[in-house]
């Protein structure tokens, strides 16, 4: 290896620490390479960083250090050198007070360490809802040539031979506990049945969604998203995905020229199809919106009128991510969604997204991928909402709502946050009738702050108790994309901004109508000017307030921007 570090731009001589002296910045870390016991043949190949996510509070990354090993298998067997390192990991129930508070922090951070280290390519592993979008946000961002590898869904678990998985089970279970229909005794049994093996939840919430969405962007290996996470499957294609690495390493195309406005329309009907969760909206908006592209949600909106749900899931339909991986995944989606897609669009593997589709597997017999003469729903499965309460937008997943909802005016019963929440909705005392519609507000982006995933407002207990399963529920929140019901989320802009949905007053009439595309408050204008000259903002905004939260409360954008820092 030649200490000239102007011979070549790869490998170890990338990203030269700043000593004044390119020589002995080289120099010096030969030396301390060479500490960790590496040879100079090792040294001459090209770098293939493999970031870590493991962590025991992350169970969704329990298959980490066998990925790795599996990662560093096929780098090593291609030529390549490989060298992991570690990067922030966040799970969904680990994190306070919510995860999406820290997806930015998790992108700067990986980000930020891409950019600092000699690598000429790295495989990201990710998984549990934020760390794949974190992961795709930084690597937009630093634009090495990178491949995504997710660690893949859960298997299934079973109760009185009953199928289950987290989480759509999780919440239809605790809803029957709420209502009293299942003691302390099972409920702590079946707390042991939801999750049986490592790997991301394995319906089609915001995990899968992700896994399904990286494939039609383009930026991980064909059908490698729902392999399940402790199948020998996911091990080879760890190494498949070292091995490619390589060969990116070597020239291969680097994000920015992989997720272009194709790739994220690609990745929109994918979205629309899966009866994906409503968090792959606002990630996709961040994850192209460091592309320089900006998802257009009236364009989403118009693909989900074309492109049917065709993946039979929980919560939009019935079955788990093992049966769809083995239905074919998401090349065989891809073969069924043709039309809708820009098959030119390139892939990390060099095939185009029309080439996956032409070769994906056709499974005899099986029903979870549907034909489009025969599909789940025979619309996409959100729409984005326009009128007086979202000058901006807001988003319903209505292949997962209750279709007599869909269309219903009713009586705001309002809650001011989501302490608010907690502390009011079972009061016996609480005013509120099954065709109520609920409101949270200030659990927006900077409201709560973090846009908790508390859009899925419960069921008041009277009403459970009662027999009601569902009612219109409409927030700035988020919600998991496993969960199921008549629900309004990511209102924008948010009320601790200014926005409309802080206006809102228990009693006043609300409509929602998804085949017209309405939210609507209906209370006149001269009334709603009148309440906006007596709004004020929550107290935490008008704070000093220091470190990462500083920074996220003062730089945060808005749902319909993805979330993003307004500096990223
Ligand atoms: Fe990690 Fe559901 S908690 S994917």
């Amino acid at each position: 290896m030649s200490n000239d570090p102007k011979s070549s731009p790869t490998g170890l001589r990338r990203n030269l620490a700043s000593h004044g002296d390119p020589g002995f910045s080289l120099f010096l870390r030969k030396a301390f390479i060479k500490a960790a016991g590496f040879s100079d043949d090792a040294l001459d190949r090209p770098i293939v960083g493999i970031t870590n996510t493991f962590s025991d509070f992350n169970p969704c990354h329990g298959n980490v250090p066998r990925l790795i090993e599996a990662v560093k298998r096929g780098v090593m067997l291609a030529g390549g050198l490989p060298m992991e390192f570690p990067t922030i990991s966040i799970h969904e129930s680990f994190a306070n007070p919510t995860s999406m508070f820290l997806r930015n922090l998790m992108a700067i951070d990986t980000e930020e360490m891409i950019r600092a280290q000699p690598m000429d390519a790295v495989v990201l592993i990710g998984g549990c809802d934020k760390t794949v979008p974190a992961q795709l946000m930084a690597a937009v961002s630093a634009d090495v040539p990178a491949i995504q590898l997710i660690t893949g869904p859960m298997l299934v678990g079973y109760h009185k031979g009953e199928m289950l998985g987290a989480c759509t089970d999780c919440r239809r279970l605790w809803g029957q506990h709420r209502a009293g229909a299942m003691d302390q005794d099972e409920v702590e049994v079946v707390s042991g049945r939801l999750a049986p093996t490592q790997g991301t939840c394995m319906v089609m919430g915001t995990a899968s969604t992700m896994g399904c969405l990286v494939e039609a962007l383009g930026i991980a290996l064909p059908g490698s998203g729902s392999i399940p996470a402790t199948h020998a499957d996911r091990i080879r294609a760890a190494e498949a995905s070292g091995r490619q690495a390589v060969k990116l390493a070597k020239g291969g195309p680097r994000p920015s020229e992989l997720l272009t406005e194709a790739a994220f329309r690609n990745s929109m009907v994918v979205l629309q199809a899966i009866g994906g969760s409503t968090n792959g909206l606002v990630h996709l908006a961040a994850i192209a919106r460091r592309s320089g592209i900006r998802i257009d949600l009236e364009e989403f909106d118009r693909i989900g009128r074309q492109v049917p749900v065709l993946v039979d899931l929980k919560p939009s339909g019935a079955n788990y991510m093992e049966h769809f991986h083995w239905a074919g995944g998401v090349p065989r989606l891809l073969q069924e969604l043709r039309d809708h897609l820009a098959l030119d669009a390139a892939t990390v593997t060099g095939e185009t997204i029309g080439a996956i589709a032409d070769r994906a597997e056709d499974i005899p017999g099986q029903t979870i991928i549907r034909s489009r003469a025969n599909p789940v729903k025979a619309t996409g499965s959100m729409a984005v909402l326009r009128g007086n309460l979202a000058p901006s937008g807001a988003v319903i997943k209505h292949a997962a709502a209750s279709p007599e909802l869909l269309q219903h005016t009713g009586r705001a019963v309002v809650f001011d946050s989501v302490e608010d929440l907690v502390t009011r909705i079972d009061d016996p005392d609480l005013d509120v009738a099954a065709d109520d519609i609920l409101v949270l507000r200030n659990a927006g982006p900077k409201g709560a702050p973090g846009m908790p995933e508390a859009g899925y407002l419960p069921i008041p207990k009277k009403l459970a108790q009662a027999g009601v399963k569902d009612m219109v529920r409409i927030s700035d929140a988020r919600m998991s994309g496993t969960a199921f019901g008549t629900i309004v989320l990511h209102i924008a802009p948010e009320s601790a901004t200014g926005g409309p949905l802080g206006l809102v007053q228990n009693g006043d009439l609300i409509l929602l109508d998804v085949s017209e595309r309405r939210l609507e408050l209906l209370v006149s204008e001269d009334e709603l000017e009148r309440r906006a000259r007596d709004w004020r903002p929550p107290a935490h905004l008008s704070e000093e307030v220091r470190g990462y939260r500083g920074l996220y409360l003062r730089s945060v954008l808005q749902a319909d921007e993805g979330c993003d820092f307004d500096f990223c």
